[in-house]
Formats: C-alpha cells, sequence, structure tokens
C-alpha cells in the first residue's frame, strides 16, 4: 500500500526578496528541518554570504557549517554572496516493496527542506538545495534552474563539504593511487583529519564510541561520481570531488539541472548501519513496470578456471569457453539446482592485449570453439540461464555502437542475464573511469538492457548510487577487492579481516558479486601443489566461505570454484540450500574489521539463515535465536569450523551438524582463526533437501 502526506509551506520569500540586501543579510534567519524521530536536525544558513548547512545528531553538532556551491569554467563560483530567497517544506511516508533485494519492504519517511539561494552580485544566479532528513541520515542535492543568467555550464568543481564537529576513525580506500580510478584496493582505517583522497561510502566511527557516520550519494544519472578529499591539513572536513572528464571538466549541463544526492547515513551503533536504504529511498521508483522476468539467481562459470590460469579467455589449445565445456557448466547447474552458467572469454577479442585493444572486442561474434546458438539452446533445455559475459576493458563507444545488435541477439538465443567489465584505468578517450561519460554509459548499458529484458551484473563499475530501486534489472556489480584477488594478487590476496571491512563499508552502497565459494582454498589444481602462504590464495577457512553467501549480499550469488572442486563435498549442500533473495535482515554483532554475524530471513519461507565470519582471530559467538517466529519448531543445519581449523594452516575441516532450535534457543558459534559458520534455520516440518 502506499501512503503520501504532503504539506507546502513558504517560510520566506516575497518579505523577504523585498528587504535591502544589507537589512536580509543581517536578518536572515536559519532553516531548520528534523528527522521525523526528532534526533537529526539539518540547519541551514548564509554565513559569510555563503550558503551552508550543519547537521546536529541528538542535540550535539556532527557537522559544523559546511559550505555549499560550484566552481565553473568561464563564469564566478556559485555560492559566495548569496541569500536565501525562498523555502519550502513537504513530508513523505511511503512504503513499498522491492522486486527483490536485501530486505522485501521499505519506508521512505521524511521532513523535506527546499532553500532557493540567490546571488547578491549583479548576476543574480539562483541554485536549490534540497535537504531530506530521514530517521536513518540526511540526503541534500543541488538544482540548477533554468533562468536568464545560467543555461548552459561546465562545472570544474563542487564546493560541497563536510566538516566534522570532531575527528573521527575512517575506513576508506584511496581515490588518487595506485591503480588510477579504481576500486580494488584493500581498506584502511585511519583518524578523518588525516585523510587525502578517498572514495565513498566511507564509514566513520565517531569519537562517542558508538555513532557510524556513512558519506556516500544517491541518485548518480548524468553527474559525475563523488570522491572525498581531505583538506592537505590536519582538520576533520572533507570536501567533495568529481572525477574528471579528460579535459579536465567535470560536469556539463544546461538548466534545469540537478546534481546526485549526497547522502549521510546515521545510526547509533555500527550494527545499525546495515541494511542500508537510505539511498534506495532517494532514488526514483522503478521504471520497468512488469519485473516478473527479474529474477535472483546462483551461478556457476568459466571463471575461476582463467584467474588460475588452467585455462585462457583468449583462444588456443587452454580456451575456456569451448562448447564441451559450457556445456559441462550447464549440466552441473542444472543437476544441482543453479539458475545460471557465466562464460568468459566465447568471443572475439581477447586475443592479445586485450586491456589494451579495447575496440577489437566483438560481442556477437563467438570464437570458433563455441557454438553460442547451440550452449543457448542447450541452456534453455536444461532451465539454465546463459551468462553472457561482455569485457569492454573501458572501450565505450566500441560497446555503445554493438549494445542494440548484441542484446537482440541475446534476446533471440534467450539469454536475459549479462555481465560486464571495464578493466582499465581510463575510459573511452582518455575520462577518468568515474566521470560523467562513465556515468552516463554505465546509465544507457542499464536502461538498453532493460528495454531489452536483460539482467545486468557489472564489474569495474561506477559505485552504486541505488540505481537498483529505479532499474530493477541492475543486480549486482563488484566494485572493490573481490575474490579473484585471491587467485593473483601480487601482495597473497585478500586478508581475513577483508570481508569483515567490506560488510560496513563498500556493501552499505548496494549488492556485490564477490564470488565466494572456493573450496580448494589452497589452490591445489591450479597450482598443481597445495600454494604456499607467501603466494596469492584464499585466506578463510572452507566454512568462512559458506558464511559469506549470507554475509556479502548479492541477488545473483556465484559458487566460484571449478565445479570438479565441489564433487563429493558434503557442504556443498548449503551453497544448493542458500537464498539469494532476503525479506529480512538483522545484523547480530560486528566490529568492523574484527567480526561480523548475520541473520537473513529467505523471502516467502520460514527459512533463516545465519553467516558469522572473524577476521585471523578466532571468536566464539552465543546468538540468540528471538528472530525465529515463537512457539514454531525448527532445525539448525550447521556449518562450522571443524577441529583444528585455521586459515593459515588447516582450512578445510568443516564439521557438519543439526539439531532442534526454536526461538527460544541460544546458539554458540564456534569459529576458528580467519573463520567463520553457516547455518539453515528450517521449520522442521520441512524436508532437509530443497533441491
Ligand atoms: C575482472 C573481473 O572482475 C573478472 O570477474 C573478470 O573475469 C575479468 N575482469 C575479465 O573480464
Ligand atoms: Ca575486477
Amino acid at each position: 500500500m502506499l501512503m503520501r502526506r504532503r504539506v507546502f509551506s513558504t517560510v520566506l520569500g516575497v518579505a523577504a526578496a523585498a528587504a535591502s540586501l544589507s537589512t536580509v543579510a543581517a536578518a536572515q534567519p536559519s532553516l531548520r528541518v528534523a528527522s521525523p524521530d526528532g534526533k537529526n536536525v539539518v540547519t541551514v544558513s548564509v554565513r559569510q554570504g555563503t550558503l551552508s548547512y550543519s547537521l546536529d545528531r541528538e542535540g550535539k553538532p556532527l557537522l559544523l557549517p559546511s559550505r555549499l556551491g560550484f566552481e565553473f569554467r568561464g563564469a564566478p563560483p556559485l555560492g559566495d554572496s548569496v541569500r536565501i530567497v525562498d523555502s519550502a517544506r513537504t513530508k513523505a511516508d511511503e512504503t513499498w516493496t522491492q522486486p527483490w533485494g536485501e530486505v522485501a519492504r521499505v519506508r521512505d519517511q521524511h521532513n523535506e527542506l527546499r532553500v532557493t539561494a540567490e546571488e547578491t552580485t549583479s548576476r543574480h544566479r539562483r541554485f536549490v538545495v534540497v535537504f531530506r532528513a530521514f530517521d536513518d541520515g540526511v540526503g541534500f542535492r543541488y538544482e540548477l534552474p533554468e533562468q536568464p543568467g545560467l543555461a548552459d555550464f561546465e562545472i570544474m568543481d563542487e564546493r560541497t563539504e563536510f566538516t566534522f564537529a570532531q575527528n573521527a576513525r575512517a575506513w576508506w580506500i584511496p581515490s588518487n593511487k595506485p591503480r588510477l580510478d579504481r576500486s580494488e584496493f584493500l581498506y584502511a582505517a585511519s583518524p578523518l583529519s588525516t585523510l587525502d583522497s578517498i572514495q565513498t561510502p566511507v564509514t566513520l566511527e565517531l569519537g562517542d564510541g558508538h555513532t557510524a557516520v556513512v558519506i556516500h550519494e544517491a541518485d548518480l544519472v548524468d553527474y559525475p561520481r563523488m570522491f572525498l578529499a581531505g583538506h592537505g591539513m590536519e582538520n576533520n572536513s572533507l570536501r567533495a570531488a568529481l572525477a574528471p572528464m579528460a579535459d579536465g571538466v567535470k560536469a556539463r549541463g544546461r538548466t534545469p539541472f540537478q546534481t546526485p544526492w549526497r547522502t549521510i547515513q546515521i545510526a547509533s551503533s555500527v550494527t545499525a548501519l546495515a541494511p542500508s536504504l537510505l539511498g534506495l529511498k532517494l532514488n526514483p521508483p522503478s521504471k520497468v513496470a512488469n519485473t516478473s522476468w527479474i529474477k535472483p539467481m546462483k551461478y556457476v562459470g568459466i571463471w575461476w578456471g582463467m584467474h588460475m590460469n588452467i585455462w585462457t579467455w583468449s583462444s588456443g589449445p587452454k580456451h575456456g569457453a569451448t562448447t564441451e565445456n559450457t556445456k559441462r557448466y550447464i549440466d552441473f547447474a542444472a543437476k544441482n539446482g543453479f539458475g545460471g552458467v557465466l562464460v568468459e572469454g566465447w568471443n572475439v577479442g581477447w586475443d592479445g592485449d586485450w586491456v589494451a585493444n579495447r575496440n577489437a572486442f566483438s560481442f556477437t561474434r563467438p570464437y570458433p570453439d563455441y557454438d553460442l546458438p547451440g550452449v543457448a539452446a542447450y541452456a534453455k533445455q536444461k532451465g539454465v540461464k546463459l551468462i553472457v559475459h561482455n569485457e569492454t576493458s573501458g572501450g565505450l563507444a566500441n560497446y555503445e555502437r554493438q549494445l542494440d545488435s548484441a542484446y537482440t541477439l541475446y534476446r533471440s538465443l534467450g539469454v536475459d542475464a549479462i555481465k560486464t567489465g571495464y578493466v582499465t584505468d581510463t575510459m573511452g578517450g582518455n575520462h577518468s573511469h568515474y566521470s560523467q561519460v562513465a556515468v552516463r554509459h554505465h546509465r544507457k548499458v542499464i536502461e538498453t538492457a532493460a528495454k531489452y529484458g536483460i539482467m545486468v551484473d557489472v564489474h569495474e563499475p561506477i559505485h552504486d548510487t541505488g540505481e537498483r530501486r529505479t532499474w530493477p534489472n541492475m543486480m549486482s556489480r563488484e566494485g572493490a577487492r573481490g575474490q579473484e584477488y585471491n587467485a593473483w594478487s601480487s601482495d597473497g590476496g585478500n586478508p581475513p579481516e577483508h570481508e569483515t571491512i567490506l560488510f560496513f563499508t563498500r556493501l552499505l552502497s548496494g549488492p556485490m558479486d564477490f564470488t565466494p565459494g572456493i573450496f580448494d582454498i589452497q589452490e591445489t589444481r591450479g597450482a598443481g601443489r597445495p600454494k604456499r602462504l607467501d603466494e596469492p590464495r584464499v585466506r578463510t577457512t572452507l566454512a568462512k566461505q559458506l558464511a559469506l553467501y549470507v554475509v556479502l549480499y548479492s541477488p545473483v550469488q556465484m559458487a566460484a570454484d571449478l565445479i570438479e572442486n565441489y564433487e563429493g563435498q558434503p557442504a556443498f549442500k548449503f551453497i544448493k540450500d542458500v537464498a539469494v533473495d532476503w525479506d529480512t535482515t538483522r545484523v547480530i554483532e560486528g566490529k568492523i574489521g574484527d567480526y561480523v554475524v548475520v541473520a537473513r530471513r529467505e523471502r516467502n519461507a520460514q527459512r533463516w539463515y545465519l553467516g558469522a565470519i572473524t577476521d585471523e582471530e578466532g571468536r566464539t559467538f552465543d546468538v540468540p535465536l528471538s528472530f525465529l517466529t515463537p512457539g514454531r519448531k525448527y532445525v539448525a543445519e550447521i556449518y562450522a569450523d571443524g577441529p583444528g581449523a585455521n586459515w593459515a594452516t588447516n582450512p578445510l575441516p568443516v564439521a557438519i551438524s543439526s539439531k532442534p532450535v526454536d526461538s527460544t534457543s541460544r546458539l554458540r558459534m564456534v569459529l576458528a582463526p580467519g573463520g567463520g559458520q553457516a547455518v539453515r534455520i528450517r521449520p522442521a516440518q520441512e524436508s532437509s533437501s530443497t533441491k
């Protein structure tokens, strides 16, 4: 049911506009908007001619007055020498059901304040800042209305600041090194005051010991991606920094224009940060009328074999994407209840330096040993989706030229899922990976795919800004160091703490195609012997690989290992059983960089799943199962680290057991160093096997 209430009122207006300039400057009152629970209060004011906002949390300053405005090419900056000439208020309260997600229902309850500022200098340019105060944070965006003094523009900088009242501990990845414009870095924790140039979402733990804040953005449509820059000096202020196009311009546009929302998520503890729904609330409702074809799924694929160097993407004797190999994967998927099979390296363009030869990729021409129509028909007959891979290497024009022909072909073959990729530092003609040009490209791909009825999973993406609300065919993306780093990374792979940080940082922006489920932890089949710890290798126990399906949310979850590594493995049952679409998500325990325990209820079912992961320290949790329906009897199917398990020395033992539980039970979960635990809790009357 949709509920909506709107109330309009103009606070300032004609009266202020009529007063003389000096009186207005002196007398301008500040405007406030509070969240429905009254805890988050935004104050907007003009200070020495500059429009600024501040944010209080439970009566204490969280953000001090922070500047707003723009710098242009060929025109003076906007934001200095202004006065507030108008304001309006609205409220909203609506609840909707997501077609798929980390939770089924989302309630958007907020109070909105629109503030119009006008220059007091001769140009009289105007801009609007719209603030929305929610119980879980604040969003604000700029609007540049159509007006005589501002038509076409080139934005060189956005002056938005986030000036914290106190220092904080920030969990961040860099935006300026070492591989320019990529998001595949290990997270670091440092004082806010020392930050240089970082990506969002950034998660900040405040000095009060409990409040957590996440800065990010929402509804990025036609604008560069936002980074955050420290001021190069010891202070607690971050400023928006925009990814440039090749000529240094950040955004080209024409009024009327609006920027993405700048979001400040606020929670009373880090465990209350997830599920993070602020971004969804700040995106327009779905533009896809019929979403019945959009389906979360688990998949396997011709993928890890290339990262292990067993197969190649390119043609030749080790080519992975052969008809025969693909059919073998389709058979496995059908037998084990997987929805899809990803095939990489099927198309012409991989030979030679495929990153440099970005324009050589064809998205319709298969290699001669890959019978695309044949495998597509075979997959269809077996009830499995073929997930077609489109690596672009950042050749935006090359891909855009082929979008219609490629998607027409895929649809004619019954294919409705693709994985795209952008392995490159710069996009198209030397634009930043995250420039406005790249953002436009991604939108074009999502919208074209929606038109053709195709689901999309993006690697090396623009970060998630909640697009999935408007375009629910935008399923998942990478945008952080995923499993692949455990195959070849020169630093040995993702350290045991990595996923405990991802949960509280990257995953707050949206789903991640991390690709869990490596069972051959020591990568013996790839290396021909168990890999040593000074080599790139998975740095978890096997049980932790299972737990990642619950902890790291994605509507498309891969069982990433070579399929032969699942043969004869009782623990594989958990991957077959685990859900990919959730009704409810509860974070039970968590500390960034140390551990996470999450419970999720499967959508349209009474089954719950628990995922617990730890860093290099072994830990024990005593989890009350009070989330279960009182009075109902359940069975917990437990996949725990086995005796002596340890990520470094003994990663494989998994102890599988089951026991009756109900809502009054407590579950003692013992995790090995670098370990984890996955639990499926099903109603007692259901049989243990769903597949
Ligand atoms: C990087 C992606 O993250 C990975 O999944 C893919 O296999 C390679 N690029 C090749 O496209
Ligand atoms: Ca990648």
